[in-house]
């Protein structure tokens, strides 16, 4: 006798979606969209794997993403690409590749790779949705974006949100401060996590990010960017924030907020579910990236967008206790037929013709075994076909949700049957 093969598993740190569940994520996709749309974006979809260059020039060789967590592979043909970590550099390079008219406004819904240790909110695939707005540096257009993400958390329920804002400076001001910083860290050096005891020189800014315990008590003390901006940035992020609590969105300055990756300039922030406790609950987080296009070698464009893991808005929704669904995916009839007659094909047709949501048995199986199925389906009507309905020109709807079966039942003529159902759902 042969020996049954193991079965495969999805690989470590990733996960199927099946239904039900499939129905909150199309729900928080489709609200998304939604939000993009009523704030003038239109939909990108870039390329799953890009040049590695892209991310190496865009997202920086220095930056904990790049140097631990990339999938990087050579194709057949020997090129070397990466499965993209984050939407951002991409969308840039779509940009810079087709030049649309300014301001251009997308958004995307991605899955994003990263090699990372799995655990709950950290996943190896995660799913992003995000915005990119290129064109512009009005701090208008950062209020908006926040704005964007505050409206759409807001719609699929989540109340329980803080946003963190600072400012990463541009080319005048951050080189001082880092100057300013390292000295700071020379001099604590001995003080820093083993990690960055041995790396803080390659990128100082780094050590603000770490979430050691050593490297924050030392940096608790270091100087802050937002101390030491330039004029002009200054003056950026305080119309920044004076926009934000112009909209009514409140907003918490975080000095050490210097976010992942390379590109930032200026404005950074993320939204932090406090439902969730301290570890990922970051529900999403962006900023600006006015060089990024000149690094993709494109023109001098300023840029500014958020990304949010649809995972995390799901674990946050649920930490949060929100059971609304964002979408209706249940059905409303399930048709039970024991005479395979073609016209209950031709019914059924006509019921989601109509917009109704129809399922059935198949196989022909007895009326007790598609009543099982039936009641499983959750479903709002049954809708029975046997010999005498066929007969008679008829159709048997039970109302699979009440308990008195003399009152759940009702003969309809088949001419009547999808105006009679339509009434009935919808009730
Ligand atoms: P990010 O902060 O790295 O930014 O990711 C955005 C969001 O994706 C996070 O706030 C989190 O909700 C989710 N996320 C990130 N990594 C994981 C993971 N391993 N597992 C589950 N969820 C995760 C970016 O990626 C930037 N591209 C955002 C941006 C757009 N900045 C400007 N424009």
């Amino acid at each position: 006798m042969s020996e049954s093969l193991p079965p495969f598993r999805a690989p470590t740190g990733t996960h199927d979606v099946l239904g039900p569940d499939s129905a909150l994520w199309e729900g928080v996709v489709a609200t998304f969209a939604q939000s993009a749309y009523r704030y003038g974006f239109t939909l990108v979809m870039t390329p799953l794997f890009e040049d590695v260059g892209v991310f190496t020039r865009g997202i920086g060789e220095e930056s904990d993403v790049f140097q631990k967590e990339m999938y990087i592979f050579k194709d057949r043909g020997e090129r070397r690409y990466a499965l993209r970590p984050e939407g951002t550099a991409s969308v840039v390079r779509a940009f810079v590749q087709h030049q649309p008219t300014t301001p251009w406004k997308a958004w995307y819904v991605t899955p994003a790779f990263r090699y990372e240790r799995p655990q709950a909110g950290r996943y190896r695939q995660h799913y992003q949705l995000g915005v990119e707005v290129l064109g512009t540096d009005d701090p208008t257009v950062d209020v908006e974006v926040i704005a964007l993400a505050n409206s759409f958390y807001r719609a699929i329920g989540l109340k329980n949100l803080r946003l963190l804002v600072n400012s990463m400076g541009n080319e005048e001001c951050r080189p001082r401060y880092i100057e300013l910083l390292s000295e700071y860290l020379e001099d604590h050096q001995m003080e820093l996590c083993d990690e960055h005891r041995e790396m803080w020189r390659q990128n100082p800014l780094r050590v603000l990010d770490c979430k050691k315990a050593a490297c924050i008590k030392v940096t608790s003390s270091a100087p802050m960017l937002i101390d030491h901006l330039c004029d002009s940035c200054r003056d950026h992020f305080d119309k920044v924030v004076a926009g934000l609590g112009a909209v009514g969105i409140e907003s918490f300055l975080s000095p050490r907020l210097v976010r992942g990756f390379d590109y930032y300039t200026r404005t950074t922030f993320e939204f932090i579910a406090e439902s969730m406790g301290n570890a990922q609950n970051a529900v999403g987080g962006g900023g600006r990236y006015d060089k990024l296009s000149e690094q993709l070698g494109g023109k001098a464009t300023s840029g500014i967008g958020f990304g949010s893991g649809v995972e995390r808005l799901l674990l946050a929704r649920t930490a949060e206790g929100v059971a609304t669904p964002l979408l209706k995916r249940t059905l409303d009839v399930f048709v039970i037929d024991t005479t395979g007659d073609e016209s209950v094909i031709a019914l059924i047709e006509q019921l989601r013709a109509a917009g109704i949501a129809t399922d059935r048995a198949y196989d022909q199986r007895s009326m007790k075994a598609q009543m099982k199925v039936a009641d499983k389906s959750g479903a709002r009507l049954a809708l029975l076909v046997g010999p005498e309905e066929l007969f008679a020109g008829e159709v048997t709807i039970r109302d699979l949700r009440s308990q008195d079966f003399e009152q759940a039942q009702q003969r309809v003529a088949r001419s009547e049957i999808v105006s009679t159902v339509a009434h009935l759902v919808t009730k």
